[in-house]
């Protein structure tokens, strides 16, 4: 039994895309809506209007994971609310809000907040590929003022997408501040920002934004996402959940950010390199995983990681 939960809202299974991963288009959304084996949909992260976003080649497939600029294209928030309101609704959705600016944010969440949208939204304060825009959630000081504002009207269930943090009295600042509010979840981690690679033969960037910096994702960004779970799962009130997102490519890997503390477990890279067999796939991974352990349920070893 792999259902979990975010704060009221039950998950029959512990598996989402992570966002931008096959949210995109109404096509993406149905195929991701009637996939047996994910418990969720994500939105892409919505901007007020549509975008098309960076120039391309805006992704690249790297050996163990992924570099990509997309720069938020997406059909434009109206499109997201009317998906996650409108369809036919047969898991739960969280729709994932990305406003140029702190007013764009505050405007969206205003509209949501008067919707009759009932599901979770997750504010995205870590996009890393939107030039000239630095990644709010390194802003503590910032991100304080704006969750303070945000929380002063907004009475739906909110949680936030959070960039990796690399030093432990990070985590300690952005868990203090958190624990302020009352969040259903916190999303960690966003793509590794700012990475390169490098194409030898032709001795150039991999990447037409940006000049080739951009966000790293995959097999590569597990021991990061691994530690942002298991960090903030260990500073945070028990009453904020946990997405683990980040690395995820088989069953042990989903096993491991269960046991730092993830209730939910999100795919994003091997979503998109492998498609949407990839749910079924670790899904039963993780169920082989836990039979061979004689483990029945995710609370069975939820958080539970030794320490030598
Ligand atoms: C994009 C990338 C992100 O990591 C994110 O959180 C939002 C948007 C993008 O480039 O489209």
């Amino acid at each position: 039994d792999l259902s979990s939960k975010i704060q009221n809202t039950q998950f029959k299974n512990l598996f989402l895309n992570a966002s931008g991963i096959h949210c995109q288009s109404k096509k993406e959304l149905e195929e991701l809506m009637n996939d047996h084996y994910s418990g969720g949909l994500v939105t892409k992260s919505a901007t007020p209007n549509s975008r098309f976003g960076n120039p391309l080649p805006r992704y690249h497939s790297l050996p163990a994971g992924s570099i990509n600029s997309m720069g938020l294209p997406n059909e434009g928030f109206q499109f997201y609310l009317d998906y996650v309101t409108h369809s036919n609704i047969q898991k739960p959705t969280i729709l994932s809000i990305a406003g140029m600016s702190k007013e764009e944010d505050l405007e969206l969440l205003h509209q949501i907040q008067d919707s009759k949208y009932q599901g979770l939204t997750e504010l995205n304060l870590s996009c890393p590929n939107v030039i000239g825009k630095p990644q709010m959630a390194y802003d503590f000081a910032s991100s304080n003022q704006m969750l303070k504002e945000i929380f002063a009207f907004f009475k739906k269930p909110l949680g936030i997408k959070l960039p990796p943090y690399f030093d432990l009295v990070h985590f300690d600042k952005i868990a203090k501040i958190l624990n302020q509010y009352p969040l259903s979840h916190v999303n960690t981690i966003n793509s590794i920002g700012n990475g390169m690679w490098v194409d030898v033969e032709k001795e150039s960037v991999v990447l037409k934004p940006k000049g080739g910096f951009g966000g790293i994702g995959g097999a590569i960004a597990l021991p990061t996402a691994l530690a942002n779970v298991r960090a903030l799962r260990q500073r945070l009130n028990a009453s904020i959940n946990i997405i683990g997102t980040g690395g995820v490519t088989s069953g042990k890997d989903a096993f491991a950010h269960v046991l730092c503390g993830a209730n939910m477990v999100s795919i994003g890279t091997q979503l998109y390199e492998e498609g949407l067999g990839a749910f079924q796939r670790i899904n039963n991974e993780l169920i082989e995983i836990m039979k061979a352990k004689g483990y029945h349920s995710l609370d069975d070893f939820r958080g539970k990681l030794k320490e030598q």
